[in-house]
């Protein structure tokens, strides 16, 4: 129910309008996002990158309407491939088709995206497409499949909470194509998505076994340590190596878990959003852990 009215909450104008000029919400969102700027996440890279842990590096922003914020958002995504590489940094991308205007028009976004990907393929860095809610799944899953077969370092994410993912990935799986497993973050309704935890659960941990027997470096993205225990398991009982998967984590969230896991010989990786148009982002957080809500509600007065 509190999930439910916070994800509803993401989309709300006033309220963003609202954190975003609220100095308590901002630091806030300091535990969740590296910073405002480029800079602000290469510095948190660099220190993660020294902790043994890659990083995924995402410029926040969704659901554009403007064609020319579109243009600039995918500027912004070439900017960020190009200081990974001037750093040399262990860092790869993951970008959202509704901030290269999936919203506006197909075309556009896709003639973005083939800007992007060219300049990834130049560069020699993957970039991973975020699966947002089940209104762009199609588009997400049938854009990334014809686009691989000309970009061979594109990716994108599937939901356990969908009941179609095991077709989808099914799918990405005959062709190669790079995948990370995540619970899903979106509010979908029960005829779309599995309604209780416990099935989302099972489902991920099936889906889970498809993709370390047959996926292309995988990603195992949960902070479930039931979910871990299962991957390395798994992995373990069919003679999979620690090199051919990585576990994925959001910033800020199980840096305890993040460290130990590379400790033991893991490949880790960081997701780490940066950028003005945190509000989104932030409530999908507050909606995975309440908890989290005591926090900002104590201090948002004082
Ligand atoms: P679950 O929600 O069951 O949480 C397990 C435990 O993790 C909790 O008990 C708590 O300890 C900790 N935890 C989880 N969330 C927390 C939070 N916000 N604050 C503090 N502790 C928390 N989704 C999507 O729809 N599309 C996408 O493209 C992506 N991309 C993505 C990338 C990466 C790297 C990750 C890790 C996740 C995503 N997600 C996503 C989000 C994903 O769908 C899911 O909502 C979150 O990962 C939370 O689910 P868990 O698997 O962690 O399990």
């Amino acid at each position: 129910m509190l999930r439910d009215t916070l994800l509803y909450l993401s989309q709300h104008d006033g309220l963003r309008n609202f954190a975003l000029s609220n100095r308590t919400a901002r630091n806030f969102s300091h535990r969740f996002v590296a910073g405002e700027q480029l800079s602000d996440s290469i510095e948190v890279t660099r220190t993660l990158n020294q902790q043994g842990l890659s990083v995924a590096l995402d410029h926040l922003g969704e659901n554009v309407t403007d064609e020319h914020e579109a243009r600039a958002a995918t500027e912004d995504y070439i900017r960020a491939l190009e200081c990974i590489k001037e750093s040399g940094l262990e860092a790869n991308i993951s970008i959202k088709l509704t901030a290269l205007g999936l919203d506006i028009a197909q075309e556009l976004c896709e003639e973005n995206l083939r800007r992007l990907l060219s300049e990834a393929a130049r560069l020699g860095i993957f970039v991973c497409i975020d699966m947002e809610s089940s209104a762009y799944t199609e588009r997400t899953i049938d854009l990334t499949l014809r686009l691989h077969r000309e970009f061979a370092q594109v990716g994108t994410v599937i939901q356990a909470y969908l009941y179609r993912s095991k077709d989808d990935l099914e799918r990405l799986l005959q062709e190669g194509v790079r995948v990370r497993l995540v619970k899903g973050a979106y509010k979908e309704p029960p005829d779309l998505a599995f309604p209780q935890k416990a099935e989302v659960d099972a489902n991920y941990v099936r889906l889970m076994g498809m993709l370390l027997a047959r996926g292309n470096f995988p990603a195992i993205a949960t902070h479930d340590e039931a979910m871990i225990t299962a991957a390395c398991r798994f992995a373990r009982d069919h003679g999979i190596s620690r090199d051919a998967f990585e576990f994925q984590m959001l910033y800020g969230i199980r840096r305890d878990l993040q460290e130990r896991l590379a400790r033991e010989g893991y490949h880790v990786r960081v997701y780490v959003p940066y950028g003005s148009q945190w509000y989104p982002y932030l409530m999908r957080r507050l909606a995975e852990r309440p908890a989290n809500l005591m926090f900002v509600l104590s201090n948002l007065w004082r």
